[in-house]
């Protein structure tokens, strides 16, 4: 799908900027105060008000969840001043709400807009993610290799060995034997609590943040958000 003319509106992405600006000042005032719910909640209520300023006909697609179970910036809430481009919302006003009320690096206030009907709608289950940076031969890695033979490919893809490689992967029981087999590899392995959006950003600077590829099982709507294009 072509995107509407309208949509490349400069103005428009600047709005956006705005948007998830004011969500990460509102939750910055809660780092480090142990209170998830209200680090979400500041998010939430100052992300919902810098929308509503933009001039879009806006919905919902990843939200905070369904209407009965989320009054604000629900899936299906229309956003928006109703005057502009119909587009689809992808956001999380709080990405990482552990980390943020334990003051642990890796938060983020994430927002993506895109012409009606061309975001991925993804219930709240899990899925299984996999990212490497740029510059890589596409589908060098894929989801249907083990994780050694994902290793084992990027290293060659890179010209390195097994060993130089460094995976990142949240820390739960269910990625154990991942884990095990990462490191039967040789590769280093960067742990991660939370927050594997930041997990995935990471891959687009390997040289700054040390690490070359992402993979493991996590919030659908965080893969949508995640996903670079
Ligand atoms: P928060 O709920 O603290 O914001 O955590 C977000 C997150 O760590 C995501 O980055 C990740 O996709 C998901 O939770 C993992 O879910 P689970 O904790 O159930 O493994």
């Amino acid at each position: 799908m072509t995107a509407p003319k309208d949509f490349n509106d400069r103005m428009l992405s600047l709005g956006l900027a705005r948007v998830s600006e004011a969500a990460a000042h509102a939750s910055a005032r809660l780092i480090g105060r142990g209170d998830e719910k209200a680090a979400d909640q500041a998010a939430v209520n100052a992300m919902r008000d810098q929308l509503n300023m933009l001039d879009i006909k806006g919905v919902v697609v990843i939200g905070e969840g369904e209407r009965d179970e989320a009054p604000m910036l629900f899936i299906g809430e229309e956003v928006g001043t109703g005057d502009g481009p119909e587009v689809d919302i992808a956001l999380d006003p709080l990405e990482g709400t552990t980390l943020t009320a334990k003051d642990m690096p890796n938060a983020l206030t994430v927002i993506a807009m895109a012409p009606r009907g061309t975001l991925l709608h993804a219930p709240d289950v899990y899925m299984d993610k996999l990212a490497v940076g740029p510059g890589y031969p596409k589908d060098v890695v894929s989801l249907d290799m083990s994780p050694a033979e994902r290793v084992r490919a990027l290293a060659r893809a890179r010209g390195c060995e097994d060993g130089d490689i460094t995976v990142c992967i949240l820390e739960r029981p269910r990625h154990e034997e991942m884990i095990a087999e990462v490191r039967k590899t040789g590769a280093a392995i960067r742990l991660i609590t939370d927050g594997d959006v930041a997990g995935v950003i990471h891959c687009a600077e390997a040289e700054l943040t040390g690490i070359d590829m992402y993979m493991g099982s996590g919030g659908a709507p965080e893969g949508v958000l995640a996903r670079p294009r």
